[in-house]
C-alpha cells in the first residue's frame, strides 16, 4: 500500500522561535484573540495540513517578562476553531495528572461532536514542576507515578467513550423515547487511582473516541505511546536518533498487538524557508538576533526541573557534567537527554546551546529553499525516520504560508487587523 505523508501544524505563540513574538513579520494580533487561531487554522486547512495542534502547560513560565507565556486554554480554543473550519484535524493537549477522566471524556467528546469528528487529544502527564503547585501543592508527582496514573486514566476514558452505543439515541418524538437505556451502560471502574461509575452523560461521539496523540520518549513513555497512541510527536536533532526512535516505537506497537502502520511517528521540524538558501539563513539570523540568553537560561532551568544554571559562563564550551543526571530529572527526561547528547557531540558554549534551543526548544531546526526542505522531508520519510512531520513554523503566519501552493486561494480569513 502506498504510504501517505502526514503534516501537522504545531501552533505556538507567534511562531516557534523564542523571539518570534518580537519580529515585525509575525502576526500583529494579541495572543488572546481567537481570530488569530481561527485564521491560522483556515490557512492550515487551505494548505492541506492533516491537523493542527495546541500544546499546554499548567503554570505560568518564569520568563513571562521577556516571553509570551500566556495562552488560551486549548480545548476551549478547539471549540472556536472547529466552528471556523470544516476539514482540518484538531489536537489539544490535556493532562492525565491534573484533571479527572470524567471531565476529559466529556470535553473531548463534546469537541468531537462540535467538529463533526475532528477531535484529537495530546495525552500528557505534565512534566512541569511548578504545575504541581497549582493543583493541591503536594509537590511534583514522580515520573513513574504520573505514568501509572495515566494508565488508569486511559482505561476510564476509553470505557466512558464506549459507554454509549451508536444507536442509543432514538429521539422519537411520536413515542416519547429519547434514548434506549439498554444501549447505555455503566462502567463501574475501580482502579488504583480512579473509581468511576459512568456512563458518560453525552451520546457517543462521531469518531467513537477522539484520535489519541502522545509524545512520551522515555522507556515508560514509549510503552505508553505504543499502547494508546494513533500518532506520536517526538523531538530529534539528528536523523540517526529519529530512526532509532521510529524503529523502537514500531517494534513496541507490534509487541502490543497493534499494526505498526497504525502508529504514526511525527518528529518536530522547524524550517525557515525562503526563495534562496542565503535569504533563509539571513532571516534565521535576524530572528536569532532578537533573543536574550537570560530568557533561554531560565527556560533551560525549567527543562531540568528547576536546576540552577546561573553560575555557568555564556562563552565556555559545555561538558555533560554541567548538567544534572537525566535519570534523576522528574520533568521531561527524554528532552534533557537530547540536550546532553548535543553537548557531548558538538561541545557548544552555553550561548550557542541557548541559540539552538531558541529555535524550537530541542526540535530539528533548519533553513533553506522549498526544494531543500522538501528533500529533507522526503529523506526522513523514505529512510525509516518519520511518517510525516510536526511542522513548527519559526514565524506565524509567514512561515506557515510557505506551505501553501501559489495557486491556493486566500482562506476566507477571519479579520486579522488588531482592534
Ligand atoms: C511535540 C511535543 C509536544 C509536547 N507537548 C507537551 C505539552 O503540551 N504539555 C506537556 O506537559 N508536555 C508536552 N510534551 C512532553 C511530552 O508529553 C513528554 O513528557 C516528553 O516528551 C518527555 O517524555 P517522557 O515523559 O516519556 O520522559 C510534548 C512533547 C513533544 C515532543
Amino acid at each position: 500500500m502506498k504510504r501517505q505523508l502526514h503534516l501537522n501544524l504545531f501552533i505556538h505563540s507567534r511562531g516557534h522561535h523564542e523571539a518570534s513574538w518580537r519580529h515585525r513579520g509575525s502576526s500583529p494580533l494579541p495572543l488572546t484573540d481567537i481570530r488569530y487561531y481561527q485564521d491560522l487554522a483556515q490557512r492550515a486547512e487551505t494548505a492541506l495540513f492533516d491537523s493542527l495542534f495546541l500544546a499546554d502547560q499548567l503554570a505560568l513560565g518564569g520568563d513571562v517578562s521577556q516571553a509570551p507565556r500566556t495562552w488560551l486554554e486549548p480545548i476551549t480554543v478547539l471549540a472556536a476553531v472547529a466552528a471556523a473550519t470544516s476539514r482540518v484535524g484538531l489536537i489539544a493537549t490535556a493532562s492525565t495528572t491534573y484533571t479527572e477522566p470524567f471531565n476529559l471524556a466529556r470535553q473531548f467528546g463534546s469537541i468531537d461532536h462540535i467538529s463533526n469528528g475532528r477531535a484529537a487529544w495530546n495525552i500528557v502527564t505534565s512534566w512541569l514542576a511548578t504545575a504541581a503547585e497549582n493543583y493541591g501543592g503536594t509537590g511534583q508527582v514522580s515520573h513513574a507515578d504520573r505514568y501509572a496514573r495515566g494508565e488508569d486514566f486511559m482505561e476510564v476514558v476509553k470505557a466512558l467513550w464506549d459507554s454509549w452505543a451508536t444507536d442509543a439515541v432514538v429521539d422519537d418524538r411520536t413515542d416519547g423515547i429519547y434514548a434506549r437505556t439498554d444501549r447505555i451502560r455503566a462502567i463501574n471502574h475501580r482502579g488504583d487511582f480512579y473509581h468511576v461509575a459512568g456512563p458518560l452523560n453525552l451520546p457517543r461521539c462521531p469518531q467513537g473516541r477522539p484520535v489519541l496523540v502522545q509524545a512520551g520518549s522515555s522507556d515508560t513513555g514509549r510503552r505508553f505511546a505504543a499502547r494508546h497512541a494513533d500518532a506520536v510527536f517526538t523531538a530529534h536533532m539528528a536523523k540517526a536518533t529519529a530512526q532509532e526512535f521510529y524503529a523502537d516505537l514500531k517494534r513496541l506497537a507490534a509487541a502490543e498487538g497493534r499494526l505498526p502502520e497504525h502508529v504514526l511517528i511525527l518528529p518536530g521540524l522547524s524550517p525557515m524557508i525562503a526563495a534562496t538558501e542565503a535569504e533563509a539563513q539571513r532571516l534565521a539570523r535576524e530572528v536569532n538576533d532578537l533573543t536574550d540568553p537570560e530568557v533561554g537560561r531560565k527556560r533551560l532551568s525549567g527543562r531540568f526541573g528547576g536546576h540552577d544554571f546561573s553560575h555557568l559562563p555564556l562563552d565556555r564550551p559545555l561538558v555533560p557534567e554541567d548538567f544534572p543526571d537525566p535519570g534523576l530529572v522528574q520533568a521531561a527526561r527524554s528532552r534533557t537527554e537530547v540536550i546532553i547528547n548535543l553537548v557531548r557531540r558538538d561541545k557548544p558554549t552555553l550561548r550557542q546551546l541557548l541559540g539552538y534551543l531558541a529555535g524550537a526548544r530541542g526540535h530539528y531546526v533548519t533553513a533553506g529553499t522549498p526544494d531543500q526542505i522538501a528533500d529533507f522531508i522526503e529523506d526522513w520519510f523514505q529512510d525509516g525516520a518519520a511518517d510525516g512531520f510536526n511542522i513548527m513554523p519559526p514565524l506565524l503566519p509567514a512561515q506557515l504560508d510557505v506551505f501553501r501552493a501559489r495557486s491556493d486561494p486566500d482562506p476566507p480569513a477571519a479579520e486579522v487587523v488588531p482592534d
